[in-house]
């Protein structure tokens, strides 16, 4: 019969009895210490310190040093007879498992919301800590990286046969995706440079809210809802209405750290895993890519290191000498992207050839503006913005091998009254006026950035949902399964494990 440990007795003993571990490995700055101070103020002591037969802390010495500042005379304790390595071990084992777990960002958002605004304070997360919470990739014990069952297993073997399972929702809050976006930002793209967005100082309201020049935006938030939110609640220093950047957008917080390094950007980047994906799934090893709305360098870079021929247009100038010097540096031996400036509407003769794939991300009406351009659709009237979207699709198609596949990345965008702006729908209808059938509807579930921050509030007032997703939509010209064969094989690894296409043992 196992036998039972015995109960812990708790004594109350005198502060001076005890003493500071002088070997302790955790450092208690003094915001560590006005946190013990104020939680044993206001709640007493709650649990006892770990101590030894003679007095020294084991665990708990944050809270012996805090009781002392507080002028306590004594204190509740429990003796530990561990002694040696396992004394030392457990002191340890007992702040890293700690450290190890993981704030559930919408669990937090949620009890502190429940708070009466002076424990609120006492429990000293500050907005910007709960906003970096809310951002961070899950544990990746916690994302399928474990072993599930039988699921996870054939899940496993689809991402060895195919990068990553191809099912229709792509989860990119995984931490692998993550990792491996990361290691394509790390190659140096910087898709959000040649963005107007980065300029705040198109913006004379930026400027009133007290951004410089070469201030870089924290957070983008769209809608009127969450602008008018922030500049009457407690972040209205931090909130600029867009100007050039968006009509219904506001930027929160602002930050000189590169993008890259935050984690942050103001500007909407195309992911780097998605693009990988679409090229590996419906792009021919070596075949030609044409995309009428390039914005950012992403989708040129990864076409050129996967080994595909990419021509990319877009209205900017400014936005194609960016991408190309990023391209300079990260494509040097090897295939380089084309980018071209112009108007997409006339795409079949600024790009005039035939393609393998038609991939691209339009603008979501005027969501974000791209610049003053009147022939720039983010510019442009819904109705406008739909003829001249139609437009460049049907020209776009033209281009468009028979037997291949095209992409668009989109999404719906709501209107100035809350409804929708259909644009998967528009997409969808453009396409088949071009000849090309609806082939494939995938989700891409985004982190959730800010929303946890905003979805209360825009759910309470008017039952928006938060969106933490976008649209992929494949079309095809032509014979689905001729088009699957001029793909070729889908033969490589797991992306989650597999190196970048063009670093040590990549391919590409
Ligand atoms: C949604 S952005 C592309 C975002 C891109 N995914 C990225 O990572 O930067 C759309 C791009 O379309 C461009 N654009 C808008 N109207 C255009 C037009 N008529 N012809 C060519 N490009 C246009 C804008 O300049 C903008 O860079």
């Amino acid at each position: 019969m196992a036998t039972r440990p015995p109960a812990l007795q708790i004594e109350r003993v005198q502060l001076d009895t005890l003493h500071l571990d002088p070997a302790n490995a955790r450092a208690h700055g003094e915001r560590n210490l006005a946190a013990i101070r104020n939680s044993l103020e206001r709640f007493g002591q709650q649990k006892p310190i770990v101590v030894d037969a003679k007095g020294g802390v084991v665990a708990g010495n944050g809270t012996l040093e805090a009781a002392r500042q507080l002028g306590w005379k004594t204190i509740s304790v429990v003796r530990t007879s561990l002694a040696g390595q396992e004394r030392v071990a457990f002191a340890i084992a007992d702040n890293r498992s700690a450290e190890l777990a993981a704030w559930d960002p919408d669990n937090l958002e949620a009890a502190l919301s429940t708070l009466d605004a002076d424990l609120r304070e006492l429990v000293d997360i500050n907005d910007e800590e709960l906003r970096r919470i809310a951002e961070a990739p899950p544990p990746s014990d916690e994302l399928g990286d474990g072993d599930n069952g039988d699921a996870e297993d054939h899940a496993g073997a689809l991402a060895e046969s195919f990068g990553a399972p191809p099912f229709s929702i792509l989860d990119a809050r995984q931490g692998w995706w993550q990792r491996r976006k990361s290691g394509w930002i790390g190659l140096g793209i910087q898709s959000e440079l040649g963005r107007g967005c980065n300029a705040l100082d198109f913006s004379s309201a930026a400027q009133r809210f007290g951004f410089k020049r070469g201030d870089r935006p924290g957070l983008m938030m769209h809608g009127q809802d969450s602008l008018n939110r922030l500049l009457r609640g407690r972040n209205r220093a931090a909130a600029v209405p867009g100007g050039n950047v968006g009509k219904n957008s506001c930027w929160l917080g602002s930050d000189s750290k590169p993008a890259v390094e935050t984690g942050l950007s103001g500007t909407s980047i195309f992911d780097p895993v998605l693009c990988e994906l679409v090229y590996r799934w419906f792009c021919p090893p070596g075949g030609l890519v044409v995309d009428p709305f390039a914005g950012g360098s992403v989708r040129g870079i990864v076409a050129a290191r996967l080994g595909r021929h990419y021509t990319g247009i877009d209205l900017r100038e400014e936005q194609v000498a960016a991408n190309e010097k990023q391209a300079a540096t990260i494509c040097r031996s090897g295939i380089m992207p084309r980018w071209l400036v112009g108007d997409s509407r006339d795409v079949a003769t600024l790009a005039l050839g035939k393609y393998d794939l038609l991939f691209s991300c339009p603008p979501y009406g005027s969501l974000e503006v791209y610049g003053d351009d009147p022939r720039d659709l983010s510019n442009m009237s819904w109705p406008a913005f739909c003829k001249a979207y139609r437009a460049i699709i049907l020209a776009s198609a033209q281009l468009l091998k028979p037997d291949r596949f095209a992409c668009f990345v989109v999404g719906n965008f709501r209107r100035a009254d809350g409804g929708y702006n259909d644009l998967v729908a528009e997409t969808c209808r453009a396409f088949e006026a071009g000849g090309l059938a609806f082939y494939n509807e995938a989700v891409l579930v985004t982190v959730c950035g800010s929303l946890p921050l905003r979805v209360r509030a825009q759910f309470e007032g008017s039952r928006k949902l938060g969106k933490s997703h976008q649209n992929i939509l494949i079309f095809v010209k032509g014979d689905p399964r001729r088009a699957t064969a001029a793909c070729g094989e889908c033969a490589f690894g797991r992306l989650e494990t597999e190196p970048l296409p063009g670093e040590p043992g990549g391919g590409s």
